[in-house]
């Protein structure tokens, strides 16, 4: 099959782009933005991207709401911090309320049920979860916006 990803011309009735990539593990980053609020988002693209230094990336597309960009860009690039944690299949509801797009001072750890008090990094700020079998905190972010066609950014 050919395709052209600008046209979605591929006649399925999903776009197949996301599925040449599989099976992806998702990383559930949370972050606090400047006021403290914990956010929980699951992010499919991600990767390490070395180890000597230690890197993660996860990478955000744009939020579907106007110019407005997904609250957890905002945090990283506010505080310059996030965890990762590895979003297990027994965390799967969890993870997929996290999902949902709400308002940036909505405690996405209270919408997802999860507790941030008991689950503080050692050495990150942003909550852990405390259940993930690998937590990851990240300092010295270096957030990129790629560029894209149109972009109102
Ligand atoms: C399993 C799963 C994987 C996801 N992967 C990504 C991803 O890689 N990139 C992305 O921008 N959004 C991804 N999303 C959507 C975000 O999690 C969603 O937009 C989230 O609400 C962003 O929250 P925030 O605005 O609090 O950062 C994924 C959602 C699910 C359920």
């Amino acid at each position: 099959m050919h395709y052209e990803t600008d046209k979605n011309n591929h006649g399925l009735p999903f776009n197949p782009f996301k599925s040449c990539v599989v099976p992806r593990p998702i990383a559930w980053i949370s972050t606090l933005s400047r006021e403290g609020c914990a956010n929980l988002a699951p992010f499919s693209q991600f990767n390490i991207v070395g180890w000597d230094p230690p890197y993660i990336m996860f990478a955000a597309s744009a939020h579907p709401v106007g110019a407005r960009r997904k609250d957890s860009v905002c945090n990283v690039q506010e505080t310059g911090e996030f965890v990762f944690n590895m979003a297990t299949y027994d965390l799967r509801d969890a993870v997929n309320k996290s999902a949902m797009y709400v308002e940036a001072d909505v405690d996405e750890f209270e919408l997802a049920k999860r507790n941030p008090r008991s689950t503080s990094s050692r050495r990150g700020s942003p909550p852990r979860r405390c259940t993930s079998s690998a937590c990851i905190s990240r300092r010295w972010c270096c957030p990129v916006t790629a560029p894209r066609p149109h972009s109102t950014w």
